[in-house]
């Protein structure tokens, strides 16, 4: 049976084949796709969802959520995803998103949902958390959180943290407390997920979708990451969907994640415990390691199953 799952993001580039991998993937079955600000701004986020969700044919119901995390307000990155999201790429727009709101959509379909649910979310957290802290008994409808965030060590925004945790590190702290497991993508699995101009080639041989396509035009408009020696692209949002879909890709360990919350240089650091220095009970589970080539045939295989 089909993993029932909704896909809370802000895209974003890499959110772009996200969405992609998660919409051609039998094993799972997209049932909202909610979207915050964060790359760019909830009108570009929002608009991109829309694009990328009528490229692919889907029906999928796209809902508008939150354009400022619970404290503050988010900071684009441009310098990855571009100022509109999406590296420049124009796509044809896409409808009108579907009526209510992420947080309530979330609420609702949690609230009637025969089986429990699995919330995927590749953004900041603000939508998320707004449902669960504004409905708590709903996490008992929740199977599990499956999130690209945080990193054990160096940041890709601050030294400390990474871009989706700093984005709204409250609203992460929350998830963390919720009570049910939360799995981490963070940088350090990302990093194995490196995407180069020849990986690129090689999926834009494997169909003529336009979705392929678009995906490979997207992927193209990517920076190769200074920080990870300047070879290519970490792609990281596509990562916590191959979780869920071939989940023997990875290696993971059981442990426990805070969030430092306070105002200093080190906020949004996700504390990931990996050797039980703490005591602190087991909250989270952290992947730890990807079978790259395994993650690039799947990914191009699925997005050449696309329109
Ligand atoms: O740090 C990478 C994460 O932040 C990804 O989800 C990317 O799309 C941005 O949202
Ligand atoms: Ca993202």
């Amino acid at each position: 049976m089909p993993i029932p799952v909704i896909l809370d993001c802000d895209p974003g580039t890499d959110d772009a084949l996200a969405i992609f991998l998660a919409l051609a993937s039998p094993e799972l079955s997209v049932l909202a796709i909610t979207v915050a600000g964060g790359n760019a701004g909830l009108d570009h986020t929002l608009a991109n969802a829309l694009a990328l969700i009528a490229l692919a044919g889907s029906s999928v119901p796209v809902h508008a959520g939150a354009d400022r995390p619970l404290l503050g307000c988010f900071t684009s990155e441009p310098r990855v995803h571009g100022e509109t999201g999406l590296g420049g790429v124009v796509l044809p727009a896409g409808g009108p998103p579907a009526p209510g709101i992420a947080t309530d959509v979330i609420r609702r379909i949690l609230r009637e949902a025969a089986e429990p649910v699995t919330l995927i979310g590749i953004g900041p957290a603000t939508n998320l958390a707004l449902a669960l802290t504004t409905e708590p008994a709903l996490a008992a409808k929740v199977q599990q959180i499956v999130l690209m965030s945080g990193a054990w060590a160096e940041g890709n925004i601050t030294p400390a943290a990474e871009f989706n945790a700093i984005s709204d590190p409250e609203a992460l702290a929350i998830l963390l407390a919720c009570g049910r497991p939360v799995v981490f993508a963070t940088l350090e699995l990302t990093a194995q997920a490196l995407v180069t101009p020849a990986c690129i080639a090689a999926w834009r041989g494997l169909g003529s979708g336009r979705c392929l396509r678009a995906a490979c035009d997207i992927q193209a408009t990517v920076p190769a990451s200074r920080r990870l020696g300047g070879t290519g692209a970490p792609l990281h949002d596509p990562c916590a969907v191959a979780w869920l879909i071939r989940p023997e890709l990875f290696t993971f360990r059981r442990c426990s994640v805070r969030m430092d919350l306070g105002p200093g240089p080190s906020r949004g650091r996700t504390l990931i415990d990996r050797w039980d220095r703490t005591g602190e009970p087991h909250n989270a589970v952290v992947l730890e390691t990807l079978d790259a080539p395994g993650f690039f045939d799947l990914l191009g295989q699925r997005l050449a199953q696309l329109p």
